[in-house]
């Protein structure tokens, strides 16, 4: 069948594997016959890329040319839009990071196979990221990217029929994974009642005796919200009791947006109780905006660590390649960089707030403390988040709704990255957010966005279906800033 309006154009039907010539759903027979269970089961899934909205899914229904937006097939965006959408730091990287790699292209770094990590860079990783110092107990391996800790951390220590607490909502990347492994996902929601954060009590009760895994995303994509020291602490206490392992992913750690708030890394609370269960990722993308590097360090005890090694030897044997290893070991001794682009963020952060104030139906539900992820809720707009989607692309500003996250806020949230090194992306963002909702108010991206769903079929969208078709269109109101 040929694409039509609503389906993905051709050129980024390669980028989602969607097979258009079966209405970009069942996979062909082909697939049928040769892809695996598990594989199939992150094809079908509501988080698998794809099956969500995101401003990709603009593209169609505004009729826009996808070759003058993604002309060359990188992912960035052309200079006259703001990426908004997926979590690399867009405040540019440490010059320092982008001398390392210049200083070492050379046959002597690029030739040999590389090591897991330069000795001085597993050091820092340990003693900067995880702020524990490397011992008999406590050890560094390089992965590839914070998403490479969450893959092998899933491929190692789950098993058919285990299951796995997340947060909704959570990083898109969190609930797929444990299908490959057989594991269940069980979530707990979060909202003003635990301050969008895990709240102790509710994990203990979270607990059954086949929970085999907690991921504790602090700071937490898509809130940018911290655990407190004591949370963390009581939180490790019921889960080793339980026999749970905690997975701290911290990759959002590096930025202080909120001069209140402290982040601690869950192993470094080694000195007051047992985190012999917790494994730990970050990755160089989100503090250093080093995300095409493809570097990041899963930490933990070294009797744990060793299912990981052997499954990165045995299985990809992808170890981080030499330069990207130079430009990580340049950046994370650059203090003066994370200073300077945590005032960028800070800045950002204010930005988006003025906006959002003139902005009528739209609020902050919570306020971010770290990193640079946060969600608007679009609720009192009377649109959905993807239909506001929809209308900021073409305003030139590229978000994801909260579909991509989780039940919790599926047509209601809208996750925004304020990493931008220009300030006057998120300055025009105080015009453009009203002029889109006014315009996504008129009613006409409706039937688009129930086109993608009707066409994706997970149990996710036909829910939204369904939400959708009961909306009434609001009358378009007056923006405070009329
Ligand atoms: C919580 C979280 N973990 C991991 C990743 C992936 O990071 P990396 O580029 O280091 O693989 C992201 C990216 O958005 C993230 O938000």
């Amino acid at each position: 069948m040929a694409a039509t309006k609503n389906d993905l154009s051709e050129g980024l039907a390669f980028f989602w594997r969607k097979d258009l010539h079966s209405d970009g759903k069942e996979v062909s027979d082909l697939a049928q016959r040769f892809v695996a269970n598990r594989a199939k089961a992150l094809i079908y899934h509501h988080q698998g890329l794809g099956n969500y909205f995101t401003y990709r899914h603009a593209i169609p229904i505004l009729e826009v040319d996808a070759k003058s937006i993604f002309a060359d097939g990188k992912l960035k965006l052309p200079d006259d839009y703001t990426d908004l959408g997926y979590m690399w730091s867009q405040a540019g990287p440490p010059q320092c990071a982008l001398d390392a790699i210049r200083a070492h292209v050379d046959e002597e770094t690029v030739a040999p196979y590389p090591p897991d990590l330069i000795a001085p860079l597993r050091e820092i990783a340990a003693t900067q990221k995880f702020k524990r110092p490397r011992s008999r107990d406590f050890d560094v391996m390089g992965v590839e990217g914070a998403q490479g800790g969450i893959g092998y951390t899933f491929l190692s220590f789950l098993d058919p029929g285990d299951e796995i607490l997340i947060t909704d909502p959570s990083y898109m990347h969190f609930a797929p994974g444990p299908q490959v492994e057989g594991a269940v996902v069980k979530s707990i929601p979060l909202g003003p009642h635990n301050r969008f954060r895990l709240d102790p009590d509710e994990v203990k009760a979270a607990i059954t005796n086949r929970t085999k895994m907690l991921i504790v995303c602090d700071p937490l994509n898509p809130f940018g919200t911290v655990q407190s020291r004591d949370e963390l602490l009581e939180i490790a206490r019921i889960c080793r009791r339980n026999n749970v392992l905690i997975f701290n992913n911290i990759t959002h750690a590096t930025h202080q947006t909120n001069p209140k708030a402290t982040h601690t890394p869950m192993s470094s609370l080694y000195r007051d109780t047992d985190v012999d269960h917790v494994v730990a990722t970050t990755g160089m993308s989100k503090g250093y905006a080093l995300a095409s590097i493809r570097m990041g360090f899963l930490a933990g005890h070294p009797h744990l660590l060793k299912a990981p090694a052997m499954l990165k030897m045995e299985v990809t044997k992808i170890h981080n390649n030499m330069l990207g290893q130079y430009a990580a070991l340049a950046a994370l001794n650059d203090q003066d960089y994370v200073a300077a682009s945590t005032q960028v963020m800070r800045r950002n952060l204010a930005l988006v707030k003025k906006a959002v104030a003139k902005s009528d139906g739209v609020t902050i539900p919570v306020e971010p403390d770290y990193g640079f992820c946060m969600c608007l809720d679009v609720e009192g707009t009377g649109v959905s988040a993807q239909e506001l989607t929809v209308a900021l692309f073409k305003q030139g500003y590229c978000a994801i709704p909260g579909d991509a996250l989780g039940e919790v806020g599926a047509t209601r949230f809208l996750r925004i990255n304020y990493s931008q090194k220009e300030a006057w992306r998120l300055e025009k963002f105080a015009d453009a957010l009203p002029a889109a909702i006014r315009d996504a108010q008129t009613g006409k991206y409706l039937e688009g966005v129930k086109g993608f769903y009707r066409q994706v079929k997970t149990d996710r969208s036909t829910r939204i279906q369904q939400e959708l078709a009961a909306r009434k269109l609001p009358k378009p109101r007056a923006t405070a800033a009329e």
